[in-house]
């Protein structure tokens, strides 16, 4: 059972635990909580119900998967004590990740924590799918820049196991997250980190470099949920327009790419900007099946070709 420090005092009424008895009285307890105090879901579940199923049952140490026949068992009073305390961090706006410790990415677990943005990129489904159509053989060199907690790098690593991947970001801190990930697949010998603020420190030449950059504009940052405030405002702000990492890589990325090889990278919401910022540029806007949208693609040759832009 989780066990926290205590903090300042409850906003939930610490009584009403002698009212509520099973898991499924917490879970619904919790659900209403949620909506009551108008949390954000968007973090790992869309919605208040998931999102206390997922807590009560990290609470008391039973596994995220476990079905309808632990809904009626009783809690004990330290158990009830323990989910409480995981509401409480809730509804200060916490993301549940960042109290569970895990994200999932491509149907993988990640360690997260603050030090490194929740995984939540629509680019899982094109590792999933190998980059079908785009991808044409296996990639020997894989960059992942902006790595954070290293999902996108090492998601592809496990797709492609002959590849050679290098994880970058410019965040020591979410180099270490990333490489606590590497570490829990068994990867070192095939994937690395590197410090760096975007190309400075890279090395070499890849067949494929894969981008999750920040790009929240400074509008947007300032109105998002509570939620997005706790996550490392170097893995979202990025200048007025949210373009400021994104232009950087679009000037050097051609250099670091072998002949036929290309780079993929999410803007989100800043797509429009990008579209007005270089309107000469034939930017591949890819479609995905499970959501999501804001992510490009250009081979080395249309970088080249547009390089007087950038
Ligand atoms: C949006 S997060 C993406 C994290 C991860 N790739 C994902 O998809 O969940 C952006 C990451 O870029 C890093 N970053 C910000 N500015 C950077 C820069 N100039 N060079 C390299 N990395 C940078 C941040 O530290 C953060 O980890």
């Amino acid at each position: 059972m989780r066990a926290f420090p205590a903090g300042h005092p409850m906003s939930i009424d610490p009584s009403i635990k002698h009212q509520l008895s099973s898991i499924r009285d917490f879970i619904r307890y919790g659900a209403s909580l949620f909506r009551r105090r108008k949390l954000f879901f968007g973090h790992g579940t869309d919605n208040a119900w998931d999102e206390a199923v997922a807590l009560v049952l990290y609470a008391v140490d039973l596994p995220a998967q476990s079905g309808s026949e632990v809904l009626d068992a009783c809690l004990v009073e330290a158990e009830k004590q323990a989910v409480l305390e995981v509401f409480e961090r809730r509804c200060d706006h916490v993301p549940a990740p960042y109290i569970t410790g895990e994200a999932w990415f491509a149907g993988l677990r990640f360690y997260v924590d603050e030090r490194v943005l929740i995984p939540r990129s629509p680019i899982a489904e094109l590792i999933s799918q190998q980059f079908y159509p785009w991808l044409t053989s296996p990639p020997a060199r894989i960059l992942d820049m902006c790595t954070g907690s290293g999902c996108i790098g090492i998601a592809s690593a496990l797709t492609f196991p002959e590849a050679e991947v290098v994880l970058t970001d410019i965040s020591p801190e979410a180099l270490a997250v990333a490489n606590k990930n590497i570490e829990a697949y068994h990867l070192e010998a095939s994937v690395q980190c590197l410090q760096s603020d975007v190309f400075e420190n890279v090395k070499g030449v890849f067949d494929l470099i894969v981008a999750n950059p920040p790009y929240v504009d400074a509008d947007d940052l300032a109105a998002m949920p509570g939620e997005f405030h706790r996550e490392p405002v170097l893995g979202l702000a990025s200048g007025p327009d949210g373009l400021d990492v994104t232009r950087r890589l679009l000037h050097k990325a051609a250099e670091y790419l072998n002949s036929g090889g290309f780079l993929v990278v999410e803007v989100g919401n800043s797509a429009w900007h990008l579209e007005q910022a270089f309107p000469e540029v034939p930017f591949n806007w890819l479609e995905f099946e499970q959501g999501g949208d804001g992510v490009f693609l250009l081979y080395r040759e249309q970088l080249v070709a547009c390089a007087g832009y950038f």
